[in-house]
């Protein structure tokens, strides 16, 4: 497996009957989650449509285009910024994706982009959310200014739902290109369909093998994803109200944050199915391997047992090496010669073993490399287990009560009625 799943000194969890029942259970949701035609993310996997849709718009594009600037919040623009992350610097075309709407961030990302060299492509399934709609006017104007409203709406793309909202209406009235997030699919798992698909293509990205990664994880990690929901089941309800996240690359540090808004927005929930009100969730933070180890550490091995760990490595690399330099010094020179991926490694290690001293409960999640087949890997591994949690939950995980309530009431203060 490209990613193993290593539960260390919980491993005999998987022996106890509680487990047992719990499997059968989450074997049979994942079934039911992947058998489902109205729960449309497990059939990513296998739509290549959605690379041809961007290829077509990408030939329709205009010519000496090198910036793709990507407009969207939450679902509509983390799985673009986590990929973008892992190749950003291996690109063709650079990717900004602005999923904020900080006054000083707006002016500073104004004066980067040449309007000239650059594409906008605003994306929001309900097509009404304030901030892209607010940096779409904002960064549509500026073109407009400069290049004349022809040009620009040449270079526009729209990302919305096929039928409703007022983006797909603004769409037809200005003859805009678009593209269609599937209905059947929300947000934080729309990540292999236009709503990522597109951006990554015309950036340069290889997401046939994303595609190709997330089918294989399909057909072989079913096993891998029910685990990872069992334990977030039986640590959550037995106690463990925050889920931490150490993620020891600095490339996949936008996968952790991907990960906490499906985890939160999928799990973090008021009532059950059946109405009954339950309010549940476990708190995600994300932790920064080795950095957060000198700043949260300290809490976690010694503070309140309320945690479940999740930590997350690459396997260990030779590839950048700590050179002989003041080794007259002997309190250095056991430093000389590992490389820095050893460094890394060893010190994951001596995290986990320290909270494993104190019987926190700590999970490895290791990857060989990062690679567009892996990536795809990661998110079909983790949207699953996400959804299957859910059902073990007996909650919806594929609503957001919560925000849309924030998103009205946001709106209604801005005016709108
Ligand atoms: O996962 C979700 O559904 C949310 O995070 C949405 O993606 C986010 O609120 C943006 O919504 P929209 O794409 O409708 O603008």
């Amino acid at each position: 497996m490209a990613i193993k799943l290593d539960l260390r000194r919980l491993e005999a969890i998987k022996s106890t009957d509680h487990f047992k029942i719990l499997k059968d259970k989450a074997l049979k949701y994942a079934k039911e989650i992947e058998n489902d035609n109205s729960i449309g993310f497990t059939h990513l996997p296998e739509t290549s449509r959605y690379i041809e849709d961007a290829e077509t718009i990408s030939l329709k594009l205009p010519d000496g285009i090198d910036t793709l600037l990507v407009l969207g919040i939450g679902g509509s623009a983390l799985g673009t910024k986590m990929i973008a992350n892992c190749f950003g610097e291996h690109l063709k075309r650079r990717l900004i994706v602005l999923d904020n709407v900080d006054p000083d961030t707006v002016k500073s990302i104004s004066k980067k982009i040449n309007p000239q060299k650059t594409c906008i492509n605003v994306i929001s399934k309900s097509g009404s959310t304030v901030e892209p709609i607010s940096l779409f006017k904002y960064f549509f104007n500026l073109f407009r200014e400069n290049l004349g409203e022809v040009e620009a709406l040449k270079r526009t793309v729209i990302t919305t739902d096929p039928e409703k909202g007022n983006l797909r209406k603004l769409a037809t009235s200005f003859n805009i290109l678009t593209l269609e997030v599937p209905q059947n699919v929300g947000g934080r798992f729309s990540v292999l369909t236009p709503v990522g698909i597109f951006p990554l293509y015309y950036a340069g990205v290889d997401v046939s093998s994303i595609l190709r990664g997330a089918l294989k994880q399909k057909k072989e990690g079913v096993e891998q994803a029910i685990t990872g929901s069992i334990v977030d089941y039986m640590f959550y309800t037995g106690g463990k109200n925050i889920k931490v996240m150490f993620i020891y690359s600095d490339r996949l540090y936008t996968f952790g944050e991907w990960y906490l808004q499906l985890f939160a927005e999928s799990l973090g929930k008021k009532v059950k199915k059946n109405g009954e009100e339950i309010r549940i969730g476990a708190t995600g933070v994300l932790a920064k391997g080795v950095t957060d180890q000198h700043s949260q550490v300290q809490l976690y091995k010694e503070g309140p047992d309320d945690k479940l760990f999740v930590f997350f490595r690459l396997e260990k690399k030779h590839d950048v090496i700590i050179p002989p330099a003041f080794d007259q010094d002997k309190g250095f020179s056991y430093l000389t010669g590992k490389t820095f991926g050893e460094l890394m490694f060893a010190e994951c290690e001596g995290t986990i073993q320290a909270l494993e001293n104190d019987g926190r409960p700590v999970i490895l999640y290791e990857m060989d490399e990062i690679t567009p087949e892996n990536m795809g890997r990661l998110i079909y591994l983790f949207e699953l287990q996400t959804a299957v949690a859910g059902f073990l939950y007996g909650i919806d995980p594929f609503n957001q009560p919560g925000v849309e309530e924030g998103k009205t009431i946001a709106k209604k203060l801005l005016g709108y009625n």
